[in-house]
C-alpha cells in the first residue's frame, strides 16, 4: 500500500559531525559544484540511478528521484561542528583530495560554512587536539548545547527539517555496558559523566531528542546502542549506519558472494591497505584501529555462513591491515589475496589491487543518506532503516536478526522499500515458466 509521504517543502538542513574532513568537504564541494551544473552527480545512487517498475516487457525505468519525493539539491543548507575553526573552503584546500580549480567556482560558498563548535574528548580519539571545543560541567550540559545548535541552525536558516549526519573521526573501540542498556540509564549516565558515553553518542542523542534522523558513517559503537535505538522508536525518528561501505569492503562485498554462489572453498582473505590522509593517523593508534578492524572483519563470516558450509568456509584465515603512509594522501591503495580451492580441492588465487580515493567514493554516499534518511522521516518510518544497509560496512540492525552484506541483496532490498513505499509491487525476479500461480500477486518475469 502506498504510504502518505510528505511532500518535501521548504529547505532540508545537513549537520555534518566532523563538517572539515576529507569526507564531508569532499562532499560539499561535489554538492556544490553540481547545483551549479558544473559537474555530475556521479557515484550517487539517488541523483543518477533508476529503479524498474513493472515488468521487464513495461520497460519502465524512472529515475530514483523522479520516482519518490527526495529533497531537491537547491533546497540543501550545510553546517555543522568540528574541534577546529576554519571554513570549510581552507579545510577542502588542506585536504587536498580536490584540485584547486575544481573548488574556484564554490570558492565563495564554501567559505561562508564554518563549524560550530564541537563534544569532543580526547581519550575517544587520541591522536587529535582540538581548540574548537565545547565546554560544560556535565555530559547532559553538552549534549543540550548540541540541541541548541541544532534549533538555532533551524531557525536562522529557516528550515524544514534537519539531518545529522557523523563523518568525524572514528572514536575508540568500547563495548556496550550497562548505561547504553536502557534511555533511562543513559540519561541519568549523562548527568553522571558516565565514561562509557561517547561525543558521538551526544550528538546522536541530541538529533534524535530534536526530531533529526541521525546517521552514523563511522564504525565506532554509537548510535545502535539499546538507550539510542529506543529514543529513535520513541521520538519516531529514522537512524542508519554503521561505517561508510567504500573502497575495499565495498569489492569484498562482491567477490564473497560470488564464491559462495558457486560453492567455491576459502582457504584465506588477506586484506592491506596504505593511506595517508588523517583518518589513516587517527586509525594508526592501535585502539582507533580495533574499531574498524571488527567493522571490516565481520563482513565476509556473516556472507559465507561458515556454519552452513562447514566444507568450504570452516577453516579460513582472514586478516586486515591498515598502514598509515603519509605519501598517499586521500588516495588509498587497497591489497586483497584471496586464496580459494575449487572441483576436488584444486587451490587458486585471486589479486585484487584498488587504486581508489576515499573521499570519492564516500562523498555521493553523504548524499544519499542524507536525502534517504529525510526521505525516511518524512514517510514515518522510524528506528533502525535497514533498507540503507546498501551504503554501510556494519549494518546496523535488530538484535534479532543477522545483518546482511551482500551488495546486491542490499540493493534489491533498497529499491524493494522505495517500491513499496510508492505503492508498487516489489520485484522478485521469478520468470513466469510454470510458476504463474505463486507469483500472480507480483510480476511474472
Ligand atoms: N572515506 C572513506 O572511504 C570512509 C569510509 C568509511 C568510513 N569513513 C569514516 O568517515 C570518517 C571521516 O573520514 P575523513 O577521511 O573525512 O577523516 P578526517 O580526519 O579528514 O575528518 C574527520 C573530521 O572530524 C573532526 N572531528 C573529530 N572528532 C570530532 C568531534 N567529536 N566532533 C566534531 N568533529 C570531530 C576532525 O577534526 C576532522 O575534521 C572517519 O571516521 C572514517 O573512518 C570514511
Amino acid at each position: 500500500m502506498k504510504r502518505e509521504i510528505e511532500n518535501p517543502k521548504g529547505k532540508l538542513g545537513i549537520l555534518s559531525v566532523g563538517l572539515n574532513g576529507a569526507v564531508t568537504t569532499t562532499f560539499l564541494a561535489g554538492t556544490l559544484a553540481i547545483r551549479k551544473g558544473d559537474k555530475k552527480p556521479i557515484g550517487s545512487l539517488t541523483q543518477m540511478g533508476t529503479i524498474r517498475i513493472g515488468r521487464r516487457i513495461d520497460n519502465n525505468f524512472p529515475l530514483i528521484k523522479d520516482f519518490v519525493p527526495l529533497a531537491n539539491l537547491n533546497d540543501l543548507v550545510f553546517g555543522g561542528w568540528d574541534i577546529r575553526n576554519e571554513n570549510v573552503y581552507e579545510s577542502a584546500i588542506s585536504a587536498n583530495v580536490l584540485e584547486k580549480n575544481d573548488l574556484e567556482t564554490v570558492k565563495d560558498e564554501m567559505k561562508r560554512i564554518k563549524p560550530m563548535k564541537a563534544v569532543f574528548e580526547k581519550r575517544f580519539v587520541k591522536r587529535l587536539d582540538g581548540d574548537w571545543v565545547k565546554t560544560g560541567s556535565t555530559k547532559y550540559e553538552l549534549m543540550e548545547s548540541l540541541r541548541e545548535d541544532i534549533r538555532n541552525f533551524k531557525k536562522e536558516n529557516k528550515l524544514d527539517r534537519v539531518v545529522v549526519i557523523w563523518s568525524a573521526s572514528t572514536e575508540i573501540f568500547i563495548k556496550e555496558s550497562e548505561v547504553h542498556s536502557s534511555l533511562k540509564l543513559f540519561e541519568e549516565g549523562m548527568k553522571n559523566n558516565h565514561p562509557d558515553i561517547s561525543p558521538s553518542m551526544l550528538y546522536a542523542y541530541a538529533a534524535l531528542a530534536e526530531g533529526a534522523p541521525f546517521v552514523m558513517g563511522a564504525p565506532n559503537l554509537s548510535v545502535e546502542i539499546p538507550a539510542l535505538v529506543e529514543l529513535s522508536l520513541k521520538n519516531q525518528v529514522p537512524i542508519a549506519g554503521k561505517d561508510y561501505k567504500t573502497g575495499q569492503t565495498l569489492v569484498k562485498t562482491v567477490i564473497a558472494p560470488m564464491l559462495k554462489a558457486r560453492m567455491l572453498g576459502l582457504h584465506g582473505w588477506f586484506s592491506t591497505n596504505i593511506l595517508g590522509n588523517r583518518d589513516g593517523e587517527v586509525l594508526d593508534e592501535p585502539d582507533n584501529f580495533k574499531t574498524k578492524e571488527e567493522s571490516k572483519l565481520s563482513v565476509i563470516d556473516t556472507i559465507l555462513q561458515p556454519e552452513l558450509y562447514p566444507d568450504l568456509y570452516n577453516k579460513y584465515y582472514h586478516k586486515v591491515r591498515i598502514n598509515y603512509y603519509p605519501p598517499r594522501g586521500d588516495n588509498k591503495e587497497g591489497w586483497d589475496n584471496i586464496d580459494i580451492f575449487g572441483w576436488m580441492g584444486y587451490p587458486m588465487q585471486l589479486k585484487i589491487n584498488f587504486l581508489c580515493r576515499d573521499s570519492i567514493l564516500a562523498a555521493p554516499i553523504v548524499l544519499d543518506l542524507a536525502l534517504f534518511a529525510d526521505l525516511a522521516l518524512r514517510s514515518g518510518m522510524y528506528g533502525i532503516q535497514e533498507w540503507l544497509s546498501f551504503y554501510f560496512k556494519s549494518p546496523i540492525h535488530s538484535k534479532e536478526k543477522v545483518p546482511e552484506h551482500d551488495l546486491f541483496i542490499q540493493l534489491m532490498k533498497l529499491k524493494n522499500t522505495l517500491r513499496k513505499l510508492m505503492g508498487v509491487n516489489p520485484i522478485t525476479h521469478l520468470d513466469s515458466n510454470g510458476v504463474e500461480e505463486s507469483v500472480e500477486e507480483y510480476y511474472p518475469d
